[in-house]
């Protein structure tokens, strides 16, 4: 039997604007929202936490099954658990930032949080956002969208959204940053980032958050499916 509900894979690099497209096109479409990456960020905060050593894989694949995460929605956003604790802050820190590319290279954290991702999109009508959604989570995605934007457009939100939280990093520190977890995201072995070949490109380096959502909805209408 073919699948009923409909899934939509938005892709592409760090600070491209994925998560605002993919927030305000769930909420106006009431569909699930799925942050991929706050997942990759909660394993990489546990790792740090108990210095789990990446190489190890015996102490990888016993931190993985000690790792409880839930995403619980509230009236203002939604909550990252992480085994029952609201980490949602601080996974977004720039030491999380740091390390969670190294993290989600890992052959073993990849394979359990793929399948955790595929549960959350079973019969329920979801949007994803990440780095491999359309192309390894759900290759058969309804609607497939992979963001780019311009490095120099990029390295400012990023940096302006830090800077709204207050923590306090240089311009350069956020370019190298974002640098290294492109090529680190786009070559590694397991699932790399990659534009799926039936995806519909979206370049927002000029565009706003309205004139995004339009386009992108313009898009789910196309393939939308009827009763
Ligand atoms: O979307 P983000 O910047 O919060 O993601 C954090 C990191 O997680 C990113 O550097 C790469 C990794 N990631 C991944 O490997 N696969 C995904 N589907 C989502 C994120």
């Amino acid at each position: 039997m073919s699948r009923q509900n409909f899934i939509i894979a938005i892709d592409g690099f760090s600070s491209c604007g994925k998560s605002t497209v993919a927030k305000a096109l769930a909420k106006k479409l009431h569909f699930v929202f799925i942050d991929s990456g706050a997942m990759y960020r909660a394993v990489t905060l546990y790792f740090l936490r108990e210095s789990v050593d990446l190489e190890d894989v015996h102490a990888v694949q016993e931190a993985l099954a000690n790792i409880h995460i839930d995403f619980v929605p509230n009236t203002e956003k939604t909550q990252l658990m992480l085994n029952d604790e609201d980490v949602s802050d601080e996974i977004r820190m720039m030491y999380v930032s740091d390390k969670v590319s190294e993290v989600s290279a890992v052959k073993e954290v990849r394979h359990a949080m793929v399948a955790q991702q595929q549960k959350l999109g079973k019969r329920r009508n979801i949007v994803m956002d990440g780095r491999d959604i359309g192309t390894t989570v759900f290759p058969d995605a309804d609607l497939k969208i992979f963001m780019t934007a311009s490095p120099s457009v990029r390295a400012e939100r990023r940096f302006a959204e830090l800077a709204a939280k207050g923590e306090k990093v240089s311009m350069e520190d956020v370019m190298e940053n974002l640098a290294h977890r492109d090529h680190i995201d786009s070559t590694r072995e397991e699932s790399p980032l990659r534009q799926a070949e039936d995806a519909f490109v979206l370049d927002n380096s000029d565009l706003d958050q309205e004139q995004q959502l339009a386009i992108v909805l313009e898009e789910y209408t196309k393939r939308k499916k009827v009763d």
